[in-house]
């Protein structure tokens, strides 16, 4: 696992830019996650598309996960969100942007279905992630298994509290159960990203970077990926131990060594 320290949560989003670039000029396949943290990534490919003409024609995506009984026009859909954020910002064709389906009758057989989509699709080149308070990662709240593949999930109440600032405070309102990505489902990704930033992110990066990997900390499963990146701002590495290592490395990676 590669850990790279930025000053900001910009110059994270910039970074995980530059990793995304090269992807899309080759036309592979994008995981897309939602909240808030990829949104800087997300405004910044939106201005190289603007400004410099980088196309997204050439791409598919597929979304981490989705609120069961949200139809996909409900503003706080995760399809709508990817929608309002990036996806109707740029050049990709709508029908190949995909996503659980939140109100299907049948979840379990939902979940199947969309394993299989990704595997028919050739798999996702390059899966991007955010970071629960709680270590989850897509809705793989703390004790999924680590092989787990795309299914129902009920949210932990940690997460509920997290997200209810996108339904106006109201934990209510929040959906009690989701369809995710599997952490089986993403580890087959070719390249893990995960974005992390702010304070409120130290415990979950520590715990995910440099703890054991267990399903107490969902995105520990990172550790046995092969390619797993993780690019966060000052305030979300506060508490890793070997930061002075992290930056050493990157500062002296080889030429030829890409992200
Ligand atoms: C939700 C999403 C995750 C995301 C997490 C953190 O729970 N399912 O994919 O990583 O929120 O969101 P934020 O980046 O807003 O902190």
């Amino acid at each position: 696992m590669e850990v790279i320290i930025r000053d900001t949560a910009e110059d994270v989003g910039t970074l995980a830019a530059d990793v995304f670039e090269s992807h899309i000029k080759k036309g592979h396949t994008l995981g897309l996650a939602t909240g808030s943290t990829p949104l800087a990534l997300y405004n910044e490919l939106i201005r190289r598309h603007r400004e410099s003409g980088l196309s997204f024609a050439g791409c598919t995506a597929f979304l981490l996960d989705e609120y069961v009984g949200l139809p996909r026009t409900h503003e706080q859909s995760y399809y709508r969100f990817i929608r309002d954020n990036f996806t109707s910002k740029i050049d990709i064709d709508d029908d190949k942007v995909f996503s659980p389906d939140g109100l299907a009758d049948n979840p379990t057989d939902a979940g199947i279905a969309y394993d299989s989509m990704i595997n028919e699709a050739g798999g996702v080149d390059i899966q991007l992630l955010g970071i629960g308070t709680d270590g989850h990662i897509g809705f793989n709240e703390p004790g999924s298994s680590l092989t787990s593949r795309t299914r129902l999930k009920t949210l932990h109440p940690q997460t509920i509290a997290d997200n209810a600032r996108f339904f106006d405070g109201d934990e209510s309102k929040v959906p009690h159960h989701v369809l995710t990505q599997g952490l089986g489902t993403i580890s087959e990704a070719r390249h893990l990203l995960l974005l992390a930033t702010g304070e409120g992110k130290a415990d979950a990066v520590a715990m995910t970077v440099e703890g054991p990997v267990a399903a107490v900390c969902p995105a520990s499963v990172l550790q046995f990926h092969q390619h797993a990146t993780v690019i966060c701002d000052e305030a979300a590495a506060s508490k890793l131990k070997l930061t002075k290592y992290y930056r050493y490395a990157y500062d002296n990676k080889p030429d030829w060594q890409e992200i």
